[in-house]
């Protein structure tokens, strides 16, 4: 018989706290803070997924202002816990809310807070591991920073970490401190919570602070340790506008650096914004002013030039997509060309090698293979097949004022200009559509549909007629 694995004893008790209870008031905002998007994504769920890479047993997440906004934007997980701090008092009160849920608990608790999104988890990784070696009653991670302003100070005696002081509550000494404290700890849980009770709410703001707990693990002989990040910007907490605006600057330039280093070019990563969970193939060029968001897809190959928008859609290869298209919730297939100046909505699907040209519009219809639209047409609720031809200013008519209706056009037909297709109606393969034609019943394969009337000329009328001004 095989002897089993000795357990992991590191992660076998580690549960994680997330603090997201506090007004923001820095803010100036009407929303949880930790609701605000750094890059299209709640700057709460960048901690989440970080701290869901530790495969923590629980994550309890304190929420208080705007409690139920905030309950119902964070999906429910397993091992997932909110509880609610009611008034707001402040970390150390906060922290003390999840007594019920963890007061009887073994192990590391890893505390977190949901406005600290660059946090990666590999420091976590680091800060579990070093507290497990070292076995004190709290690790802090701190960094030094050339700006301590709105941090707490890191006052050390010695080597060693004796308080931590908020920046209303220090002498101008201890504001000149440029090691911070970054909220984000590991403690023992065993004497946790007994500690905890123990902290005053005296300061500035009558607040409890939990980084009150150092003094208080110091006069009692425990051990705090510290670990500290090279990197200060990991440990940046939004707290204002400003703030939230430079923090979002750093998420986006570490997404372009990663694509780039995968083979992306992207010409000016100022001005390009990339959303997390975005891929782009390489080679894929991206000019100045492309935005990418949510769950889009970008092949290897292609060009998207500068003021396009894409939205949760999936493209594939060598696909060109030019100036200012808007193309949200469609499906492109290889070597399809877009724009400049197109719409795409929700539900097109556009196949290979298809063209859409200037300022047309599809929504939930699908271009065929080797297709063409380009210039000035809606095609709503369609079903276009390969190689079809449709002329400027072609519309679908998909709505009769009640439902929408379906519009088929087969292979190889040809749509002249102005045309417009009262749907229900099919136009059958190889069929022609004369230009200014309305279409109101199904056109034949192979036939020729007209529907103008006869062209009259009237001789001499613009002589006859008052002359021009
Ligand atoms: C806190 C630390 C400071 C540290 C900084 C790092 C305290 C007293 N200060 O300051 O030492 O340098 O983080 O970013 O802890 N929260 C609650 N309930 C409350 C109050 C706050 O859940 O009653 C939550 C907030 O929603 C936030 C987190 O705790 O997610 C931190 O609170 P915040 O007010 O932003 O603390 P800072 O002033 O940034
Ligand atoms: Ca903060």
């Amino acid at each position: 018989m095989e002897h089993a694995a000795p357990s992991m004893p590191l992660m076998s008790d580690l549960h994680v706290v997330v603090l997201a209870a506090g007004k923001g008031t820095r803010m100036k905002s009407a929303w949880p803070k930790v609701l605000h998007r750094v890059v299209g994504v709640p700057m709460i769920d960048y901690v989440l997924r970080e701290a869901a890479a530790l495969a923590p047993r629980t994550v309890t997440i304190v929420v208080g202002h705007q409690a139920e906004a905030l309950q119902s934007a964070l999906s429910p997980q397993p091992g997932r816990t909110f509880v609610v701090q009611e008034p707001q008092l402040g970390t150390a009160h906060a922290l003390l809310a999840t007594a019920g849920v963890l007061e009887d608990a073994h192990g590391t608790l890893v505390l977190l807070s949901g406005d600290v999104p660059l946090l990666a988890a590999n420091t976590l990784q680091r800060l579990v591991e070093r507290h497990a070696s070292l076995g004190p009653a709290a690790t802090v991670v701190t960094a030094v920073v050339d700006e301590s302003g709105g941090y707490g100070r890191i006052v050390r005696s010695g080597e060693r970490i004796a308080r931590i002081v908020e920046e209303r509550d220090a002498t101008p000494a201890e504001r000149n401190i440029r090691e911070i404290n970054s909220g984000i700890y590991a403690f023992a849980l065993d004497g946790l919570f007994e500690a905890l009770r123990q902290i005053a709410a005296a300061n500035a703001q009558r607040e409890y602070y939990l980084p009150d707990l150092v003094a208080i693990f110091a006069q009692r002989g425990r051990r705090v340790e510290t670990l500290s990040v090279a990197n200060p910007d990991e440990i940046r907490g939004i707290n204002s506008r400003g703030e939230l605006e430079e923090v979002s600057r750093i998420v986006r330039s570490h997404k372009n650096a990663a694509l780039m280093a995968a083979g992306v070019t992207i010409e000016d990563a100022a001005t390009t914004y990339i959303e997390r969970d975005v891929e782009v193939g390489g080679d894929t060029i991206i000019h100045p002013g492309v935005s990418l968001e949510g769950a889009t897809t970008i092949g290897a190959g292609c060009e998207i030039h500068s003021g396009v928008r894409i939205v949760n859609s999936r493209i594939g290869d060598r696909v060109v997509v030019y100036n200012h298209c808007v193309i949200t919730g469609a499906t492109i297939a290889s070597d399809a060309r877009i724009g400049p100046f197109a719409h795409l909505r929700p539900e097109t699907e556009i196949r290979e090698g298809a063209r859409v040209g200037n300022f047309v519009e599809l929504k939930k219809t699908v271009l065929g293979p080797g297709s063409k639209s380009m210039h000035l047409a809606y095609l709503g609720d369609a079903t276009i097949g390969a190689n079809v031809n449709i002329g400027a200013g072609t519309i679908t008519c998909n709505y009769d004022g009640e439902r929408k209706n379906q519009t088929v056009i087969e292979d190889g037909a040809f749509i002249g200009s102005d045309s417009q297709l009262v749907a229900p109606v099919t136009v059958g393969k190889g069929a022609y559509v004369g230009s200014g034609t309305t279409i109101r019943e199904d056109v034949p394969p192979g036939a020729l549909a007209v529907s103008a009337g006869k062209q009259r000329n009237i001789e001499g009328w613009a002589d006859k007629k008052a002359p021009r001004t």
